[in-house]
């Protein structure tokens, strides 16, 4: 779907604080009692007396990760020496983490290896679909995708384009239906969940009209894996690459994922290096590409980041027995109501809108509001312990606040705090303290 227009919060109470209606942190605590996915927050390590929302960003610290790189290092490295390359099972690991990433998005065993970033594995598939499409429909020159994309999805595709003799059309969300029937479109790439607003594009409807016009569909779920329901094999998908370390909790830096249907997965990737060769073991000169998708990798599998993006997949799996990803996405959009609802209480008057979708079912797991002073009141935020984060506005829109619910960690009565907070900093116009306008590199 389109990501919307910002909504206008009500402005009508004040003082909402004087409303009886009020929901209150009571209601919410009760919420948690009730919470049937309540118990995986034991799963994490997270710092004591801090809210936070914004594993969107950077996913929490599962506590098996800590004690899983300590055995890594001191067993498997420190005695396993370089034998733990066969005895540890160190070289099949991007596809055995692979596997367990299929399961939350919708594809097969044997169908995603777990390697590089998402912008590298970006390129890779870009390449394979342009030469898919330069050899079956010539003629066919654009590839489409969505102003505001995230950067690097649209530098990635600009290099490609560039060596391609395409041209790169980045055009608004609601536009691409339309675009796409001009018929001149070869590849469609879009990022499923907005990182600015969490706004979702329908895969499966996208995915249909981009092959009713002889496109091919590129998904980037960075902020959907771990966070959204995917099918990708349902929505017919062509390729799919993907963030580790968001919704994933694999950790600062993760490796990221990528996923070729099986009618593209022996097309040609242009980086052709000796992991991704059939008999990497032989030394041969000649490059023989591996079948299916372990050609996609490329260098030495980086194994203390496998062995974190593991344990941060397991923490997501651990919600199967409980309904899975249905029921994660199901409570973060609870939280995220909540979240829009408190805001629409207590925050009115304030100069928040809503730049995310109202409704639930349009939006991944995360809520933005944007404000004129988004920065110093993020910063304000942060020093009362509710982390989110911060992003510039585009083109002259407004600078948003971002705030990811992740449903593995956070309770309902965590919103109503980070609520509280953020109410009485814009009541109280705390914000506007020299320290927090003060810019830092890393938003
Ligand atoms: C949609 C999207 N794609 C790609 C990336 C970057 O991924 P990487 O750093 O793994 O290249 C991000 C990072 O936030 C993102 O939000």
């Amino acid at each position: 779907m389109a990501s919307e227009p910002l909504q206008t919060l009500p402005v009508a109470s004040l003082q909402p604080c004087e409303n009886p209606t009020m929901l209150t942190r009571d209601a919410c605590t009760a919420l948690d009692t009730q919470d049937p996915l309540a118990g995986l927050r034991a799963q994490f390590d997270l710092p004591a007396g801090r809210i936070y929302l914004d594993g969107n960003s950077l996913g929490a610290l599962p506590s098996a990760t800590s004690r899983r790189l300590q055995q890594v290092v001191a067993q498997e490295w420190g005695q396993g020496l370089i034998e733990s390359w066969n005895t540890a099972g160190w070289m099949s690991w991007p596809q055995r983490v692979g596997d367990k990433i299929a399961r939350l998005i919708g594809a097969a065993p044997g169908e995603v290896v777990a390697a590089d970033s998402t912008s590298v594995n970006l390129y890779k598939v870009l390449r394979a679909a342009t030469s898919i499409q330069h050899r079956a429909q010539p003629t066919k020159r654009v590839l489409l995708s969505q102003r505001d994309n995230f950067p690097t999805d649209l530098y990635i595709a600009q290099s490609v384009c560039a060596a391609a003799g395409w041209r790169l059309e980045p055009v608004e969300a609601a536009t691409i239906p339309a675009r796409l029937a001009a018929g001149d479109v070869a590849v469609l790439m879009l990022t499923h969940v907005n990182y600015r607003t969490g706004a979702m594009h329908d895969m499966a409807t996208l995915t249909a009209l981009a092959h009713a016009t002889g496109a091919l569909a590129v998904w980037d779920l960075a902020h959907s894996a771990g966070s959204v329901p995917v099918r990708l094999h349902a929505a017919d998908a062509d390729f799919a690459v993907g963030c580790g370390y968001k919704f994933l909790n694999g950790g600062p830096g993760a490796p990221a994922f990528v996923w070729a249907h099986p009618r593209h997965v022996d097309a040609a990737q242009p980086l052709s290096g000796w992991i991704g060769h059939a008999r990497p073991f032989q030394f041969i000169a000649q490059y023989e590409a591996a079948a299916g998708i372990h050609h996609y990798l490329c260098g030495s599998p980086p194994i203390l980041g496998l062995a974190a993006l593991d344990c941060g997949v397991d923490s997501v799996l651990a919600a199967e027995p409980l309904g899975g990803m249905d029921a994660l996405h199901a409570k973060a959009g609870q939280l995220g109501d909540l979240f829009i609802r408190l805001v629409d209480e207590r925050c009115a008057g304030f100069g928040l809108e809503l730049a995310s979708p109202r409704d639930a079912a349009q939006r991944g797991s995360q809520v933005s509001l944007a404000h004129a002073q988004a920065w110093p009141v993020m910063q304000a935020l942060i020093a009362r312990s509710v982390i989110g984060d911060f992003r510039a506005g585009l083109g002259g829109d407004p600078d948003l606040l971002r705030f990811g619910f992740t449903p593995l960690y956070l309770r309902f009565a965590d919103i109503w705090d980070a609520v509280q907070a953020l109410a009485e900093i814009l009541g109280s116009r705390s914000w506007d303290a020299p320290a927090f306008h003060a810019r830092k590199a890393v938003t």
